[in-house]
């Protein structure tokens, strides 16, 4: 298995809720590195560019209202076949179609305020962990 990079981000509705330290925890257990991590409040902006894939759909405001509204914990992790693990991990986007034991299912209420995010390419992961910590590619 090829060694990759993923964007995790704990999202506000999981620092609200003050599990950001059980995530992280289960982050490191699950054998990923922590190549870089940062809390931060997303401007407006930020959050619009980060998500701009999805910019015509119809929950694109909410999801960026959703994420400024707080601190997120930001990290950029490595492993083995980092994006398809860290997916299983954290579950299908909607906690309540999501895997029992899986991040989402433990700790979001529902397909906005999903708890965590996950990068879901390989070429995603390089592209968005770059969008939060340039300088830090891939050498
Ligand atoms: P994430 O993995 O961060 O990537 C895009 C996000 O859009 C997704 O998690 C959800 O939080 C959000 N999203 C997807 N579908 C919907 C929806 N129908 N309503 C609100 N938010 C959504």
């Amino acid at each position: 298995m090829p060694t990759q990079r993923t964007l995790c981000i704990i999202k506000p509705d999981a620092v609200e809720k003050k599990v950001q330290g059980s995530i992280i925890q289960r982050v490191l257990e699950e054998g990923f590195r922590i190549v870089a991590m940062q809390q931060v409040q997303l401007s407006r902006a930020q959050a619009e560019g980060f998500y701009a894939v999805h910019r015509d759909r119809p929950f694109f405001d909410e999801l960026c209202t959703f994420m400024t509204r707080g601190p997120v914990v930001i990290a950029a992790l490595e492993r083995d076949d980092a994006v398809a693990h860290w997916r299983k991990v954290i579950g299908a986007t909607d906690p309540a179609k999501a895997d029992e034991g899986t991040i989402r299912k433990l700790y979001g209420a529902n397909v906005g305020e999903n708890a965590t995010h996950g990068s879901d390419s390989p070429e995603n992961g390089l592209i968005e962990t770059a969008y939060f910590f340039p300088g830090h590619e891939l050498l």
